[in-house]
C-alpha cells in the first residue's frame, strides 16, 4: 500500500450516463512529468464538456487523465526540475486537458497563470477555460477588429460572460442569444444586446438591428440547429467560429449562401490543441488581459459554488441551463 501522501480524493466517472456515475474515490496522485508543476487544488471550474465526457461523447485526448475537469485554481506544491516559472506556495490557476476534479493536478507550467491579486480561488478557477476559449476564438481565430459587430450564442454561459467582457471597447455592438429574461438582464449589464431566441427568430432580429448588414463575427457553441440562421446573420466577408455542438452536429447545408457571402467558417477546440499552441494562447492572453482582472476591468462571473461532494448537483444545475456564468467546485 502506498503512503497516504500518494493518494488523493478525486471525482471519477464510473462508466457513462447520468450524474449517478459520478463517484468520489481515493486514487493515486498524478505523476509529475518534466516541465510540469503539481497544484494542490482548492477550486475546480465546471464546463459543459465535463457533461459530454460523462455521457460518453467527449473523451479526453490520448495520454490525458480520465478524471474529468479542465481547469483548477490552487497552490503550487511541487515543480519538476525543468519548471522554473513558479515557486512552491504560489497561488495559481491552470488550464487542463483533464484531471481537474481532484485534490491535486499536474500540468505543464506554460498552462499555468498566477491568480490575479484580489481574486479568491473560486474566482481563479472560473477564468482559464472560459476566458481562454473566448480569447482564442474571438481574437486569435476570429480576428475581431475595432468597431466590428459580433453575435455570441449562449451569451450567459461561462464562455459567453467571459467573451462579453473581452470584447468591450473593441466590438461596436455585440448581440447575444439567451434563453431567459434573467440571462438577458445579466448580458445587458455586460454591455450586450440580448435576443431571447425562444421568443424571436435571432437572424431576423440581427438583420433588423443591423439594417440588413449582419454581423462580422459569430461565436457559436450550438452548431447544427443554428447553422442556417447563422449564415443569414453573417455580414458579407464575415466569420463564424464553431466551438460547440449543443444543438447537434449534423446540419443540412445550403452552401450557396456561404459562398455568396464569402464567409469564413472555422472550427476549434481548446482541449485538443497541441501543447505549444496552447502555451502561446495562454501567454498571449496573460500578457494582454491578466492585469485587467487586478484593475477590476475584467471579472469572472461566478454563478454558484458547490462542495466537491455535491458535484452531481452542480452538473445538474449546468445541464438544466440554470447557470449564468461559471459553476465552481470547492475542495
Ligand atoms: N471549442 C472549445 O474550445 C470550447 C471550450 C469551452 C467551451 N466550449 C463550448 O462552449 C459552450 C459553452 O460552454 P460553457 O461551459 O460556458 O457552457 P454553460 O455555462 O453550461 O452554458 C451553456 C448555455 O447554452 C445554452 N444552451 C444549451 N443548450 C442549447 C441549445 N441546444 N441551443 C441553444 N442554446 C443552448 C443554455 O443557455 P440558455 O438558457 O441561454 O439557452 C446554457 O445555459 C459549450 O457548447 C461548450 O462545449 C467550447
Amino acid at each position: 500500500m502506498a503512503p497516504d501522501s500518494e493518494w488523493m480524493k478525486a471525482l471519477i466517472y464510473q462508466g457513462f450516463g447520468d450524474t449517478s456515475v459520478i463517484q468520489l474515490e481515493e486514487v493515486p496522485v498524478p505523476i509529475l512529468r518534466p516541465g510540469e508543476v503539481r497544484i494542490s487544488v482548492r477550486a475546480s471550474g465546471l464546463n459543459r464538456a465535463d457533461i459530454s465526457q460523462r455521457q460518453g461523447h467527449y473523451p479526453p485526448p490520448p495520454g490525458e487523465s480520465e478524471i474529468p475537469g479542465m481547469e483548477v485554481a490552487g497552490v503550487i506544491l511541487e515543480r519538476s526540475s525543468q519548471a522554473r516559472r513558479f515557486q512552491q506556495g504560489d497561488r495559481v490557476m491552470a488550464l487542463l486537458a483533464g484531471g481537474g476534479y481532484a485534490a491535486e493536478a499536474c500540468v505543464d507550467e506554460g498552462l499555468v497563470m498566477p491568480i490575479p491579486n484580489g481574486l479568491c480561488f473560486e474566482e481563479g478557477a472560473a477564468i482559464p477555460e472560459a476566458f481562454l476559449t473566448a480569447y482564442r476564438n474571438i481574437f486569435e481565430l476570429g480576428n475581431l477588429k475595432k468597431n466590428q459587430t459580433l453575435l455570441i450564442h449562449a451569451g450567459a454561459s461561462g464562455v459567453g460572460t467571459a467573451a462579453l467582457q473581452l470584447v468591450k471597447g473593441v466590438a461596436s455592438r455585440t448581440f447575444v442569444t439567451v434563453g431567459t429574461e434573467e440571462k438577458a438582464r445579466a448580458c445587458r449589464e455586460l454591455g450586450a444586446t440580448p435576443i431571447l431566441y425562444k421568443l424571436e427568430d435571432f437572424a431576423s432580429r440581427v438583420l433588423e438591428m443591423t439594417e440588413n448588414r449582419g454581423v462580422d463575427l459569430i461565436l457559436d457553441p450550438v452548431g447544427a440547429s443554428y447553422f442556417d440562421n447563422n449564415l443569414k446573420s453573417l455580414a458579407m466577408g464575415g466569420t463564424m467560429v464553431l466551438i460547440g455542438l449543443m444543438g447537434g452536429s449534423k446540419a443540412n447545408l445550403d452552401l450557396s449562401l456561404l459562398m455568396k457571402k464569402r464567409a469564413r467558417l472555422l472550427g476549434s477546440t481548446l482541449r485538443g490543441l497541441p501543447l505549444s499552441e496552447k502555451r502561446e494562447t495562454v501567454e498571449s492572453f496573460s500578457r494582454s488581459f491578466l492585469g485587467q482582472f487586478e484593475r477590476k476591468a475584467l471579472h469572472p462571473v461566478v454563478d454558484k459554488i458547490f462542495s466537491y461532494s455535491e458535484a452531481a448537483l452542480a452538473q445538474t444545475r449546468m445541464e438544466e441551463n440554470r447557470n449564468t456564468g461559471k459553476i465552481i467546485l470547492q475542495w
